[in-house]
């Protein structure tokens, strides 16, 4: 990524003893400073880490920082979120009967109605472990050779040979995707839609739901032994549509990809709507940056796999970090902007019917199992039974209706299925720190800018509609932690109530004492700290929208940084695609276990 062309400024302090205490608005006060006009340093009572004479000769680069907001008491701010154990009860398989077609939309193609649910079946069956000989393994598929090719083509061939009717056939099966993520199915509640994404239903839902796809696709080939590819786009030599996907002429081909993101054009796992400019080398390093942040600095398993969703409860939680981001990314960067919805990738309800779906969530579910054998002691699995004891509804390749838990889907060894081990590049991708570290630095104030006769002082700043740049100073309920404190609890930037329409294209990044004036730059930096994006799914319903939250660990952001001691932070959102059409109900910081 390009880096600034102004060179960076450190800290001055003025020589005044009162420059040692943070600058802390007072505890009612939340507040909201809108720069007018340049600032007047030379007037500044507090320490500020932009004071230096650079800024005078620049009067514009204060109006790209839209607004600072100061968040002046830790509890001050409305908790809008309710209680998660209000009805504690794992989410159970679908009531196929009561299954209604989903409603998909946009602003500008209008709304229309998808038929997605499956055929019915007298009978569900408990799923139950398969047998078999031999661990099978799924191959990266820029890796596979012509014998597997030929007999991966022949076995998609078959699949869309199937009559429609048939809950094997690849229309069934993309239908599958259709109805759990763009509300066919209610969660044992009318008012109450199911959605497998936006929480900790995403992976178990996903790996199922592969594992029986590709028991149906070895089941047409007669080869039970039949493992299905990986997307590798973690490392460098994935990162683009692997070459057996776009031959026009095979069945793993799809029509509605992106035209401009055809190979040799590299993947871009910050996507946001916007072709990239850089270089392929700053390209992978971004990657590699984005594949660090979320496996390795994510390690706990809310952080992983996204918040907890039980029975009867309202759809979407928050999501997990894979899910979060480059999941959604892909398949946006995927989809064809033609289309009306952006199919096929880039809508849920679409998404099962490009064969790369299939790779490309191997993939996710690949990580899932890098990321329990990582170093950490908080990279298991949730042990909460209303986890382990959601259930879902699939076909087998006998096409009988089988109905499986989060439990059966732990283990793919226990699934009959790893994968072939390639490279880990991201692994030693660590983002780095902008700005040089602050060597003596320790418990000083962070920017806060103070208001003076140039700002407008605006109260209740929350919600916060992300139209432009947002700077918002959060304070820090516990400070310079010991590495006991840390491993025992990770320190989250938590955003709540996240509201956005359900059916539009939305990204934002999330930077923690990013404060250089010009516009942050991206993922291989430590301040950069995640992102939020959406999937265009459905319409909402009845006016309800989407309302998610977004959960960040910073403890290591925040050693890198050099900043444990301070009392404050300051959190930069910046609205990638989408400005406007979001908004953010709070934004603190909390402290959780796993
Ligand atoms: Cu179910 Cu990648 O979405």
């Amino acid at each position: 990524m390009a880096s600034s062309v102004h060179s960076r400024s450190s800290p001055v302090l003025l020589p005044n003893s009162s420059v040692q205490t943070p600058f802390l608005p007072k505890q009612s006060q939340l507040s909201v400073f809108k720069k007018k006009k340049p600032f007047n340093f030379a007037s500044k009572k507090v320490v500020s880490c932009k004071a230096s004479n650079e800024h005078s000769s620049s009067p514009n680069r204060f109006d790209r920082r839209d607004v600072l907001l100061g968040l002046g008491s830790v509890y001050g701010a409305t908790n809008l979120v309710s209680d998660p154990f209000a009805l504690a009860a794992p989410v159970s398989a679908p009531d196929l009967d009561i299954c209604e077609k989903a409603t998909v939309s946009s602003k500008s193609a209008g709304e229309i109605k998808v038929a997605c649910c499956p055929p019915k079946s007298a009978k569900i069956i408990d799923f139950k472990p398969p047998k078999f000989s031999k661990i099978r393994y799924r191959p990266a598929a820029h890796l596979v050779d012509r014998e597997y090719l030929d007999k991966f083509t022949k076995a998609m061939e078959l699949m869309k040979a199937l009559p429609n009717d048939d809950p094997r056939s690849f229309m069934q099966q993309a239908n599958v995707h259709c109805a759990y993520c763009n509300y066919a199915y209610d969660n044992g509640d009318p008012n109450h839609q199911l959605q497998v994404h936006f929480s900790w239903l995403f992976y178990p839902f996903h790996r199922l739901y592969l594992y029986f796809y590709e028991r149906i696709l070895g089941n047409l080939i007669g080869d039970p032994s039949f493992a299905m590819p990986f997307w590798n786009w973690d490392a460098p030599p994935g990162m683009v549509i692997p070459e057996i996907y776009v031959d026009p002429s095979s069945p793993l081909y799809d029509e509605k990809r992106n035209v401009d993101h055809q190979p040799p054009k590299m993947l871009d796992l910050d996507y946001a709507g916007e072709e990239d400019d850089l270089s392929k080398r700053d390209l992978i390093k971004s990657n590699l940056a984005v594949m660090y942040r979320q496996m390795v600095t994510n390690k706990t398993a809310s952080l992983f796999h996204g918040s907890a969703y039980r029975a009867g409860e309202k759809p979407s939680p928050g999501m997990g970090s894979i899910e979060n981001n480059p999941h959604t990314a892909i398949h946006r960067w995927v989809g064809d902007q033609r289309q009306p919805y952006k199919e096929d990738m880039g809508n849920f309800y679409s998404a099962g019917r490009d064969p790369l779906f299939y790779a490309h969530h191997s993939n996710v579910d690949r990580l899932w199992n890098i990321w329990k054998s990582l170093p950490g002691k908080k990279r298991r699995d949730f042990t909460d039974t209303d986890w382990l004891d959601s259930s879902f509804l699939f076909y087998d390749e006998n096409a009988n209706l089988v109905r499986a838990k989060v439990r059966d889907a732990l283990n793919t060894r226990t699934l009959g299925y790893d994968y072939q081990k390639v490279n880990i590049p991201w692994l030693k991708n660590k983002p780095t720190p902008r700005r040089p570290g602050r060597a003596n630095g320790k418990g000083q104030a962070k920017a806060a800018e103070t208001n003076n006769n140039n700002d407008t002082v605006i109260r209740n700043v929350f919600p916060i509609v992300l139209d432009k740049l947002v700077r918002v100073e959060v304070p820090r309920p516990k400070k310079s932690r010991t590495k006991l404190e840390k491993e025992d609890e990770e320190e989250v930037l938590v955003l709540q109530n996240i509201q956005l329409d359900r059916d539009v294209g939305v990204k934002f990044n999330v930077y923690v004492n990013d404060e250089d004036d010009e516009i942050p730059t991206g993922p291989e930096d430590s301040e950069f700290a995640g992102s939020f994006s959406n999937i265009p799914h459905n319409q909402n319903k009845g006016g309800e929208k989407l309302d998610t939250s977004l959960t960040l660990p910073i403890s290591d952001l925040l050693e890198d940084l050099d900043v444990e001691g301070d009392d404050n932070i300051v959190v930069t959102l910046v609205p990638k695609e989408g400005k406007g059409l979001v908004s953010i109900g709070n934004i603190k910081i909390d402290y959780i276990r796993d």
